[in-house]
């Protein structure tokens, strides 16, 4: 399918035309085909029901499909039905192994991670640092550098007890060989927790090339609903996983004194599951799977090497760009600044005098005026990756980040946006 085609299938494209909105955000969410949206309003109109509980027949239907979802879903990434866990994203699947794995970590254990993390990697973390004194090591790359197997190696030691890395960077775009990185973390005796969240919805994954232990996806970033994600966890890593959270659904037997648990996956499954939200989400990997995510990496590839050659033409005085130059390596994410010009010391922040720099127009005046102007919509701030954007020695960034429904001419409106902002501003 062409990106016009595609487009089709996106109600709210037809709310604004074409002229009307050119949707950059897709690292923050993605927009939703019609084949999703229907899903869940088919099971709120025809089906709804809790599941694995009544024997009746909307009781039975219900339980049928949000059983064939773990399934489809599964399969998207090469995994079997019991090694998908329902989550609500990704950042409540690292809480889950951050509190679950954590609770088998004592003081001194190391845990690996690096500077282009989420906060959704970090801070579950360091809350377990609180509790347990573990300690945390950080591998610092460079922004136009990937994060190589000898860097996690260099910090590995015979404490290192679980390494957590993304597969793709949220500001950077960066794409890191996390089948060699696991193999270096397997040799160690450590576990190898992946997160997939800007990687499942744009690349083939498939967990058994990989390796990993562990890894974590969000729905709402590859077409599906908001409120639905996914831990992938290996069987047998699953089997020695104590519970997260507890109540219904998880238990096989509850007596006063006690309780025992289900089997994996539901006993990581406390509580009604958002069953249309998996429902949904197998929708949309259906969707993806019609495109081919070969085909969805292509199209994001052939779209950022397009964006750097604008780059490179337009010449906007004073655009700093980051990630790496390796179009192999890279992903359809593009994050910049206009002038990192004047630098000053600000005191306030936790690590003391940073060197930061000022931009010339601060990402949030270039997002307002790109979507005022153009109708682009860019995303503006620390991406919720501040130690990154602290690395990058600034206080924000803009990023435009692309999808399936993206084109060419997104790119050329996104550099046109550009161009007016830079005129406003008078620089
Ligand atoms: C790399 C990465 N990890 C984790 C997350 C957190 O995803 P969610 O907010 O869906 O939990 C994001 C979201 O932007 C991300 O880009």
């Amino acid at each position: 399918m062409e990106s016009n085609e595609i487009r089709e299938h996106f109600p709210i494209f037809k709310r604004f035309g074409r002229e009307g909105i050119v949707y950059l955000d897709n690292a923050a969410t993605t927009q939703k085909p019609t084949e999703v949206i229907e899903a869940v309003v088919d099971f709120y109109t025809n089906y709804c029901s809790n599941v694995h509980r009544g024997v009746y027949r909307l009781g039975e239907e219900a339980t049928e499909k949000f059983n064939k979802a773990r399934e489809n879903i599964g399969n998207f990434i090469g995994a079997k039905d019991n090694e998908i866990v329902f989550v609500r994203n990704t950042t409540e699947a690292l809480n889950l192994l951050a509190n679950s794995l954590g609770s088998k970590l004592g003081e001194g254990d190391e845990i690996i991670l690096s500077n282009s993390e989420h906060h959704s990697n970090i801070v579950p973390w360091q809350m377990l640092r609180e509790r347990k004194n573990v300690k945390i090591k950080f591998i610092n790359s460079k922004h136009t550098e990937t994060i190589k197997p000898d860097d996690v190696a260099d910090l590995i030691t015979k404490k290192t007890r679980i390494v957590s890395l993304t597969a793709c960077s949220n500001i950077l775009g960066n794409i890191n060989d996390m089948k060699e990185i696991t193999n270096v973390v397997h040799d160690s005796g450590a576990i190898m927790i992946v997160d997939g969240a800007q990687s499942v919805p744009h690349m083939p994954v498939k967990v058994k090339d990989i390796g990993c232990d562990y890894l974590a996806f969000s729905g709402h970033k590859m077409l599906g609903p908001t409120g639905i994600g996914c831990l992938f966890g290996r069987e047998e890593s699953l089997e020695n996983l104590p519970p997260f959270l507890g109540g219904g659904e998880m238990i096989r037997t509850v007596t006063k004194e006690g309780f025992t648990c289900e089997e994996i996956p539901l006993r990581f499954e406390a509580g009604t599951p958002n069953i249309e939200g998996a429902i949904g989400l197998s929708a949309a990997v259906n969707f993806l799977k019609r495109i081919g995510m070969e085909n969805v990496r292509q199209h994001e590839k052939e779209l950022i090497t397009y964006t750097m050659k604008q780059e490179e033409e337009n010449n906007i005085k004073g655009l700093v760009s980051y990630g790496t130059r390796n179009m192999d390596r890279r992903a359809g994410i593009y994050a910049f600044n206009i002038g990192e010009i004047p630098k000053f010391d600000r005191e306030n922040l936790s690590d003391g005098n940073i060197s930061l720099k000022v931009q010339a127009i601060h990402p949030h005046d270039l997002s307002s005026v790109a979507d005022r102007t153009y109708g682009v919509e860019l995303r503006s701030g620390h991406h919720c990756a501040m130690p990154m954007i602290q690395d990058l020695g600034v206080t924000a960034a803009t990023r435009a980040s692309f999808y399936v429904y993206n084109s060419r001419d997104d790119v050329d409106r996104l550099f046109d946006a550009i161009k007016a902002s830079v005129k406003r501003f008078g620089l």
